[in-house]
Formats: structure tokens, sequence, C-alpha cells
């Protein structure tokens, strides 16, 4: 008897995402598990475009596809530029994660106008542009993910207010955003992850060991913990999801 092979038909497959801060961390993981189940995913960087190739080169290998895009999410242009490019050649985007952040945690009275501009320009004013930029272009089921922190609950410690404002900002963001877009069945979200090991703050540090000391489950998480949440919000089980803040933060906040 002839066996009939099945493809197996991935959930994100003919999707087409868009990741800002793709090269590293939370970013690099999430584009991995979009392109493994299916989606073309476009994802940007800044600083780290030796590590962003490494990336797409990987993704396409296992048999994805992803692309690096060179977009400092700091530069209104840049960023709108590369959301419309994608546009221009998918005529569409299901998937947005708002990935980039930048943390800078120091004390307060040391902040200068620059920086202050720095961390709302690539935490905030990046994250309504990409929205903005893609909004006219989601079919029906886009879904805008963005990534925040638990810290716009919980600022934790001293030396976190540029960095807890802007994550609060985002917050208002996404419940706007969900009942401007809602009626085109997109949905919008926000995931605020607590310690995860990345560049950003990594686990075998002395804040580390603070972190774990507040944490319920007492472990850092996973930049593919992250990624997992990222899918189950984009995919079509996560429909009824909206206008949202979901914490996922190993019981920080808790
Ligand atoms: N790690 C944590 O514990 C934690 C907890 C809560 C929330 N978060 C949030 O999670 C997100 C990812 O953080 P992470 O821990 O993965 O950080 P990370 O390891 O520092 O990686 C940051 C990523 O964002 C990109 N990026 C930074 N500035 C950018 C810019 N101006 N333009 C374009 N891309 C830029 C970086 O790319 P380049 O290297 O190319 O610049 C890199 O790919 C951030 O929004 C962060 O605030 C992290």
């Amino acid at each position: 008897m002839t066996k009939i092979k099945q493809k197996s038909m991935k959930r994100f497959e003919n999707k087409i995402a868009f990741v800002t801060g793709g090269s590293r961390g939370m970013g690099a993981a999430i584009v991995k598990r979009l392109a493994s189940e299916g989606a073309h995913v476009v994802f940007t960087y800044s600083k780290s475009g030796e590590k962003a190739e490494l990336l797409a080169k990987e993704v396409t290998e296992a048999g994805g596809l992803a692309k690096a895009v060179k977009a400092d999410s700091d530069d209104a242009h840049d960023l709108t530029k590369a959301v419309n490019e994608l546009v221009a050649e998918h005529g569409h985007i299901d998937i947005l994660v708002n990935n980039a952040g930048i943390y800078n945690g120091k004390p307060f009275e040391s902040h200068t106008l620059e920086e202050y501009e720095e961390i709302m320009n690539v935490n905030v004013r990046a994250v309504y542009l990409a929205s903005h930029a893609a909004a006219p272009h989601f079919p029906a089921g886009g879904r805008v993910i963005t990534i925040g922190s638990n810290m716009a609950d919980n600022a934790v410690g001293p030396q976190t207010t540029l960095y807890t404002m802007s994550k609060s900002a985002l917050q208002g963001f996404t419940r706007g955003l969900s009942r401007d877009l809602g009626a085109k069945g997109i949905t919008v979200n926000l995931i605020q992850p607590g310690p995860v090991n990345t560049d950003m703050n990594p686990s075998d540090s002395e804040l580390a060991d603070f972190m774990r000391g507040r944490m319920a489950l007492g472990e850092y998480g996973t930049t593919e913990d992250i990624a997992g949440l990222v899918s189950y919000l984009a995919s079509e089980e996560g429909k009824f999801i909206t206008g949202t803040a979901i914490t996922i933060d190993g019981g920080l906040n808790a």
C-alpha cells in the first residue's frame, strides 16, 4: 500500500511577521519561534549586524524564512521605512512584535535629556511608529504584540525611573490601540516579562541574586518562555485576548 505523506500545515504558514530588535536576546528567540512555525519573519537590528545575519542564516538553513534589516528604533525615518518596505514587498503584515528596548539604570539625578530622549524614543516612540505604519496593512486577525516589563507595575528598586516610565506608557498605548483596531479583528497586547537571562539582564550578576530572592519561582526565565507567549498571542488560540498586559515574571510581582 502506498503511504500518502501529508505535509503538516504550520500555524503561521503564509503569515508575515515583523520583529524589532531581533538580533539578540528575546527578539532572536521570537524570530526563531515564529519562523519555526512557518512565518516569514523580517526583523530589525541596530548595532549587532553580524549576529542578525547569522540568525537569518540559521533560520534559513533550518528551512524557515527570516530576513535581517538594519533599522535603528531611535530613528523615526529608519524604522518607518523598514515597515513600509515590508508592506511594499508582501502587500500586508500579519504579526507585529515591538520588542526592541533599552535599559539605562542609573541614579535619577544623573540622567541627561539625551538619555531621556533615547529611552523614550526606543521604548515608546518606536512602538507607536511601527504600529502606526503597520496599522493600515493588517488583515482581520492581525496582531500587535509589544514587549513591556513587569516593572511597569513594580519598579522593584531604585535607578529604574526612566525605564519604568517608558514601559508604563505601553500599557496605555495597548489599551487605546486595542479599541482603535478591535473592530477590524486585530488584537493588541502587551507582554510584561520579569527577569529573563539576556545581555540586558544576565542571570549571573549580583542584581540577579537580588531579583531571584524576590521571585516566587526563584529562577530567571528564558527567552524561549517569552517567545512561547508571543506565539500563543499571535496564533488563532489567542484571538479573544486584547487590550491587556500579561505579566510573565516567575512571580516577581506576586
Ligand atoms: N531581559 C529582561 O530581563 C527583560 C525584562 C523585562 C523586559 N525586557 C524587555 O524585553 C525586550 C528585549 O530585551 P532583551 O533582554 O532581549 O534585551 P537585549 O538582550 O539587550 O537585546 C535587545 C535587542 O534590541 C535591539 N535594540 C536595542 N536598541 C535598538 C535600537 N535602537 N534599534 C533597533 N534595535 C535595537 C538589540 O539589537 P542591536 O544589538 O542590533 O542594537 C537587541 O536585538 C526589551 O524591550 C526589554 O526592555 C527585558
